[in-house]
């Protein structure tokens, strides 16, 4: 067991490296093993005091996740073990100085709190991110954070959960020191002092100097509840999390830290943690591709070229030189080139207007960028994104000259958003080095990727595009190729049925509010009007003859098209906007709907916020289980990663699938029924979710299925 913390002296200074790679994450095992060094160490009169630090990359980087599943299902009882070996570390008679590089987040961090003194190198990082997984701090943090760093920075840093940097955390009390140089010595060096300087040395819960009382910090917790329903809407673990700081001024640290554990088992029953849980590793398991081992050759990918410079080429580029990978960015058209480019130069000047980028990085991100008509250049680069128009024809002129001009093994990818990949593919030499790369609007900002497997796109390729996707920091998910692909395919129906609704009688406001209430980042009609209504018109254009004859199909888009109200650009779609962009409701939409219906004999009626959802959000969910199905997506949790790191989907409802299990596949399936008996065919529900429902199953069951069955198979 105590190989998880290995003990050595270094001259009358004893010093516990925990040993638990690659992150020292607080597992089982670890906080036992810390605590028998900490007691061999006491027990040497040898020793005068303790460095705690951490081996490898990092100190103790945050709480075992895989635990913290556990304890939200249900499975295991959580008793709070931690706590008796803070109060030990705490105890110690010996001054204990923790040594941070790396992170100390969550767990990390209140563990290196019980320490009597903190130094950490300079670009360590510290926090307590618990709130991102629908939890506070359940180890003490609560009350040992406000009592080194003060109220106000406490409700900030538990509320917001961002990590904070050495040189803050000197300025707030969270560290005594900054190590310059090798931590380990510095912190020996520390160590030494304090031993002189003799005890007793402060022990956390017993400094009580900067609480203040309730009275004084009313305002504090009054701004952070604010701050907390602000920036994380309808969430319940960041206004716990200031309860449990409340507690912390109002009891003493015992009973303070009681409530915390109240508030803890509490935010661990509730459906958001599991669901926030959930997203965490859906996110991790997009990069496991069954076929696609993790030894597969990538190819080095050093040098790109963008063809297209409008508004995804220009956001392609700069998410390419962000991470420092130079573009050769080709138009066709002068004009366009520098538009583009002065797009770009605009949102870097913004950055740096913000305080977010020097000047001079903003100048180098630029220089990165090298704006031409030809294809100078071509043959030197790894990877080639196309960006020009959705023309398939366009498209089937452009890759035959990139198949001429690009080097052997230089992947050609298209950032088309519904258009054929292996069509595309077929009109080169070297189909296997065809890919859709599918970034999201804007491109440097939004973090979703569908990589679009084409059927000859090749493993090397594939798993390139994926290694891509990291070094971008963005968020790749390896979708099929079919129309739509994973997101757009399910915003169809869930864009069909918000249409529906307002002819049935609901207003474009009144649906967008019922599905923002809801958790949705924007509601749909105001997506539309950002993203230009004539763009999904395009798309349904070029896609009328799947569209069967005699079923419903919505009616009022073809008129906004035709009365140009286009959305933001034209100053007016859905809602009209005013010259702050600021969406407004408009009679003159509601008329039109109005009239629409009447003229199609479509009868009006109240609709209310509940069938709102139902229908939006039901409809989503039935046709990512066809996606399922079809194969296009690998697993449900797939499906949930496109919809939250793409389309706002709430990350505390766990994405679409999640949330059907949430709710209860069954549940979901007879509403899906009833809906396909009153609506028609375009709800009938998908054979998986019939399924499902029938054998009393979950998407998250499925998922956990294959991933067995592919496990054993690789044994
Ligand atoms: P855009 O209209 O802003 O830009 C297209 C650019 O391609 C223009 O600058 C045009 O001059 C250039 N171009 C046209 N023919 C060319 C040629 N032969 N050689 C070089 N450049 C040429 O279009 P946008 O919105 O950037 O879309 C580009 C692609 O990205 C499309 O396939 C679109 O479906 C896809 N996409 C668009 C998203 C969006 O939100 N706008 C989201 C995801 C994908």
């Amino acid at each position: 067991m105590t190989d998880l913390a290995l003990l050595s002296q270094h001259d009358g200074v004893a010093v516990i490296m925990v040993n638990n790679p690659p992150v020292n994450a607080l597992s089982p095992g670890v906080p036992e093993a810390i605590r028998a060094q900490l007691e061999a160490a006491e027990n040497d009169p040898a020793v005068s005091a303790v460095v705690v630090i951490g081996g490898g990359r990092t100190f103790i980087a945050g709480a075992d996740i895989k635990e913290l599943e556990e304890a939200a299902s249900g499975a295991t009882p959580r008793p709070p073990k931690l706590h008796a070996m803070l109060r030990a570390i705490e105890d110690s008679a010996k001054p204990v100085i923790m040594a941070i590089h790396g992170t100390a987040l969550g767990g990390g961090l209140e563990l290196a709190m019980a320490g009597h003194y903190r130094v950490a190198t300079p670009d360590a990082q510290m926090g307590q991110p618990e709130v991102n997984l629908g939890i506070i701090p359940g180890a003490e943090g609560t009350q040992r954070l406000p009592r080194l760093v003060g109220v106000p920075a406490a409700v900030d840093l538990c509320v917001s959960g961002r990590p904070i940097k050495a040189s803050e955390a000197l300025e707030l009390g969270l560290i005594d020191r900054v190590i310059e140089g090798e931590l380990l010595t510095g912190a020996v060096a520390f160590a030494r002092e304090a031993a002189a300087k003799g005890g007793p040395h402060p022990k956390t819960r017993e400094r009580n100097q900067k609480l203040g009382t309730l009275e004084s910090n009313a305002a504090v917790f009054a701004a952070g509840r604010e701050q907390a329903r602000k920036t994380r809407r309808n969430q319940n673990a960041p206004l716990a999390v200031i309860d449990a700081l409340e507690a912390a001024v109002a009891l003493p640290f015992e009973q303070g830290s009681q409530k915390e554990r109240d508030i803890i088992i509490e935010c661990l029953s509730r459906d958001q943690c599991r669901a926030l849980i959930h997203a965490f590793f859906a996110e991790r398991a997009v990069a496991k591709i069954p076929d696609i081992p993790k030894d597969t050759r990538t190819l080095p990918l050093r040098k790109a070229a963008v063809v297209g410079a409008g508004t995804m080429g220009g956001g392609i580029s700069m998410a390419l030189v962000n991470s420092g990978i130079p573009v050769l960015l080709k138009d066709a058209d002068q004009a366009a080139l520098d538009r583009g480019l002065a797009t770009v130069r605009k949102n870097y000047e913004n950055s740096v207007k913000r305080g977010r980028l020097s000047q001079e990085a903003a100048e180098q991100r630029m220089a990165m960028i090298h704006p031409q008509l030809g294809f100078d250049g071509f043959d030197t680069v790894d990877i080639i994104i196309e960006a020009v128009f959705e023309s398939m024809a366009l498209k089937k002129q452009i890759f035959p000259e990139l198949d001429r001009v690009a080097k052997p093994e230089c992947v050609l990818a298209s950032n088309t958003s519904t258009l054929d990949i292996d069509e595309i593919a077929a009109t080169t030499s070297r189909p296997q080095s065809v890919i859709g790369l599918h970034f999201f609007s804007p491109a440097n900002v939004m973090r979703l990727v569908e990589v679009v497997r084409g059927k000859a796109s090749s493993k090397e390729v594939i798993a390139t595009c994926m290694a891509l996707t990291k070094t971008l920091r963005k968020v790749g998910v390896l979708v099929g190729n079919a129309f739509g692909f994973v997101g757009n395919r399910m915003m169809f129906p869930y864009m069909r049925e918000a249409q529906f609704l307002v002819e049935e009688g609901a207003t474009p406001a009144q649906v967008d509010k019922a599905l923002y209430d809801w958790g949705m980042a924007m509601g749909i009609f105001a997506v539309d009007d950002m993203a230009g209504i004539d763009v999904g018109w395009r798309v349904r254009q070029e896609f009328k003859h799947l569209e069967k004859p005699g079923v419903r199909q919505p009616l009022v888009l073809e008129k906004l098209v035709a009365a140009n109200r286009l959305g933001q650009k034209t100053g007016a779609g859905w809602y009209r906007y005013d010259e702050n962009r600021k969406a407004v409701p408009d009679p003159e939409i509601e008329a039109l709907i109005e009239r629409t219906a009447r003229e199609a004999g479509i009868p009006r009626r109240q609709i209310d916020s509940g069938e709102i959802i139902e229908r939006c959000i039901y409809s989503m969910i039935n046709e990512g289980a066809r996606i399922l199905e079809e194969g296009l997506a690998m697993r449900a949790s797939d499906i949930d990663t496109v919809y939250l790191t793409g389309y706002g989907f709430p990350a505390y409802r766990g994405g679409p699938m999640w949330y059907a299990d949430t709710i209860g596949v069954k549940k979901v399936y007879d509403r899906v029924a009833e809906f396909h008996s009153r609506f028609g065919e375009l709800w009938e529900p998908a054979p998986l979710l019939a399924r499902l429902a029938a054998e009393g199953k979950t998407f998250a069951s499925l998922d956990a299925e294959k991933t067995r069955e592919e496990s054993a198979g690789a044994h």
